[in-house]
């Protein structure tokens, strides 16, 4: 394919902090962006050159997108296949609308993974509350095969007896049955594929949550250089069964000493954040690449970093006092321009760069001990329930955990 050069306009599926990571990057490198997005004030949209706020499936918007772009991707997985098939018919598309639908569906997912050979914790499929579970299999996390995200759609029955109860409080929808494992380590992968299968990978990231939700990443992981070869083979796998073309980030688990594929998304990911400061390209410009076809950028680390999710906790008490936080830092903040912040929901992000991973992890975690200090715990207590409005051009803090929180 001869590549797609500037000032071709790309189109991005999805208007969050991904896709507003990936128009900077494509204005970045001259090319025109436009953004499909329903809700009006998704943060992308303001960043665009072209904004169309309607469904991802609706035909006409999509008719549009395809008329005003060479290319299009998406920043979310949960895009249908036949939005996908329809783009494609009028302009290039990256990644494949296989790849989407067994990315959006954790069964899928799961049996994908087994055929091509890559070991994940012990599953089961919950399609019925009489499916059978062996004991072998709890406690256990039952996960909805769709929707779910930062920990949302899963519950934690602890017996067989408590999976009828559990299958029908996420809506008795088609499940997966993991077996908890005792995690040593969570890991993360960011690989690039371009059209002609060549990869590019960046270091493997460490990864820490809490409540579900990515708290910090690291890079390098401090693993065994044979562990991190072994994530990249992993998801070179994954990526040429695929036929992948795009930026595919893969999760994995380390357990028992060995590596196991928790899930993958078609996508960059929030754990590849640290690619915007720490190496020479960073994610979201390869997704740039990969889609038009570019040679894949140079992926190595040039600083040992680390990232530190800020969520919406963190304006209980109104608009941080950024300069003082960040003042004694080698660091940089990423605010992405939410106007309403919500428990749980990412607002921001700030990647700290230090002489090694332990030492840039110490320094996310201070900062994200100030950052408590100023929202104050009792405060939020009192707030709960009710909506702070802040002051104007300030995200306003609700406390009411965002249904969607993205
Ligand atoms: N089988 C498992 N054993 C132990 N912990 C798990 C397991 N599956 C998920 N988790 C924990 O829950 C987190 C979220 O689960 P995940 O499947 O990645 O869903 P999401 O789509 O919400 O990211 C994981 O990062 C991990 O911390
Ligand atoms: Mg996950």
């Amino acid at each position: 394919m001869t590549p797609i050069l500037p000032p071709a306009i790309l189109g991005v599926l999805g208007g969050g902090q991904l896709g507003g990571f990936f128009v900077r990057a494509a204005r970045r490198l001259g090319y025109g962006t436009a953004v499909l997005d329903p809700d009006a004030e998704a943060p992308a949209h303001a960043l665009a050159d072209h904004r169309i706020v309607a469904e991802l499936d609706d035909a006409a918007a999509l008719d549009r997108l395809a008329t005003l772009c060479a290319a299009v991707t998406v920043e979310r997985e949960g895009v249908p296949a036949s939005t996908l098939h329809r783009l494609a018919a009028r302009c290039t598309v990256a990644p494949n609308a296989e790849a989407l639908a067994i990315g959006q569906d954790r069964l899928r997912e799961k049996r994908f993974l087994r055929a091509i050979g890559l070991p994940t914790a012990p599953w089961r499929e919950v399609l019925a509350p009489a499916d059978a579970a062996p004991g072998a299999l709890f406690p256990a996390l039952l996960k909805t095969a769709r929707g779910g995200y930062d920990g949302k759609g899963q519950r934690r029955p602890e017996a067989p007896g408590e999976l009828p109860a559990a299958w029908r409080a996420l809506g008795a929808v088609p499940c997966v049955l993991e077996k908890r494992l005792a995690l040593e380590r969570e890991l993360s992968l960011v690989l690039a594929r371009g059209r002609d299968g060549r990869t590019a990978a960046y270091p493997v990231a460490e990864n820490r949550h809490r409540a579900g939700i990515l708290h910090t990443s690291v890079a390098p992981a401090p693993i065994p250089e044979a562990l991190a070869a072994q994530a990249v083979a992993a998801a070179e796998r994954i990526a040429s069964a695929l036929d992948y073309v795009g930026v595919l980030a893969v999760e994995f688990f380390v357990a028992g000493g060995a590596l196991r594929v928790n899930e993958f998304a078609p996508r960059p990911h929030n754990s590849g954040h640290f690619t915007l400061d720490a190496c020479a390209t960073s994610q979201f410009e390869q997704q740039v690449r990969a889609l038009c076809g570019l040679p894949l950028g140079e992926t190595t680390l040039r600083s040992p970093a680390a990232m530190l999710n800020v969520l919406g906790e963190a304006w209980a008490a109104g608009e941080p006092p950024w300069p003082g936080l960040m003042r004694g830092h080698r660091g940089t903040l990423h605010l992405y321009g939410k106007r309403q912040a919500k428990l749980g929901r990412k607002m921001a992000h700030v990647t700290l760069l230090a002489a090694s991973a332990s030492a840039a992890l110490a320094e996310a975690e201070a900062l994200h001990a100030q950052l408590m200090r100023h929202a104050n715990a009792p405060v939020l207590g009192r707030a709960r329930g009710r909506i702070a409005r802040a002051p104007a051009g300030q995200a306003a803090f609700k406390t009411a955990p965002a249904r969607d929180s993205r």
